[in-house]
């Protein structure tokens, strides 16, 4: 299809309404939000808030008691499984724990949604592992094992993975918790390095600052499963709510303290 034909598609990712509950817990409470293509946006938010649960929703590991989820625009959040699967492949997901299969080497923990999705031949296969290591800074360590690498590059690696199908929208959740300043910044920088140079639409869920002042054009703030505030760093940073200041400046309240004692996060 010719560019000039394509209509304005509007945003690439939407969030309609999403109420989320388990049991008498009541986790994501009318949820709205837009992702436009291209942009990277930070959510921000304590723990246990329902960050996790709501990038769950935008893959389909999860579905909403109320509201909608669209992608490209088509709704997906009543697909069946195997309906999900074409628009799965458009989304990649860096999860908490960034988890590599231990058995596996690190081409075939690369090569693994390849092998589940895409017709390749064996060498295309490795050309394209090759290139998603090189993306990541992790030239030549296919026969590596997970247990062999440290910390900050198993999550270089699980993002390798996670970006090996090309995917349109990359999901990341708390990228750079656990992980050292110096390698924290690696991960930053990757991230944006893959949103400028491939045009990847990024949705990164942390609650490092840093890191979300370096990489934001658009900061949103979930408090007890509701955005309490949504805006670019600069205007973000400056607004004058208490929970957004608690958080932009880490001091924990009363109810976080309490949380910690008890041995909750
Ligand atoms: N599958 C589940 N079943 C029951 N409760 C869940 C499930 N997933 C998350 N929760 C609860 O939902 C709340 C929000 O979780 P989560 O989204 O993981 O928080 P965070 O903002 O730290 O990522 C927590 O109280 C968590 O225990
Ligand atoms: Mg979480």
């Amino acid at each position: 299809m010719s560019k000039i034909a394509e209509p304005t598609r509007g945003p690439i990712l939407r969030l309609v309404g999403l109420h989320k509950s388990f049991d008498s817990l009541k986790v994501l409470s009318d949820v709205s939000l837009d992702f436009e293509a291209g942009q990277t946006t930070v959510i921000l938010g304590p723990s246990g808030t329902g960050k996790s649960v709501l990038l769950k929703h935008i893959v389909g590991l999860l579905r909403p008691d109320r509201g909608e989820v669209w992608f490209d625009g088509q709704r997906i959040d009543q697909m069946s499984a195997p309906q999900l699967v074409a628009p799965r492949k458009k989304i990649g997901f860096l999860f908490q724990m960034g988890a590599l299969f231990d058995s596996m080497n690190v081409r075939e923990n690369i090569c693994f949604p390849l092998v589940e999705h895409a017709n390749l031949s064996y060498q295309e296969q490795s050309r394209r592992c090759a290139s998603v290591l090189k993306a990541v800074g992790l030239e030549g360590i296919e026969k590596k094992m997970p247990i062999d690498l440290s910390g900050g590059q198993r999550k270089r690696v699980a993002l390798a993975r996670a970006i090996v199908l090309e995917p349109q929208v990359m999901l990341y959740d708390e990228p750079t918790t656990g992980l050292d300043p110096i390698r924290s910044d690696v991960i930053n920088e990757l991230i944006l390095s893959l949103s400028k140079r491939l045009g990847i639409t990024s949705i990164v869920v942390t609650h490092d600052m840093v890191s979300a002042k370096k990489i934001a054009d658009r900061m949103v703030m979930l408090y007890d499963g509701k955005i309490v505030a949504d805006a670019k760093p600069d205007v973000f940073l400056a607004i004058e709510d208490d929970r957004v200041q608690r958080f932009v400046n880490g001091q924990a309240d009363a109810q976080d303290l309490e949380r910690i004692q008890h041995g909750f996060d």
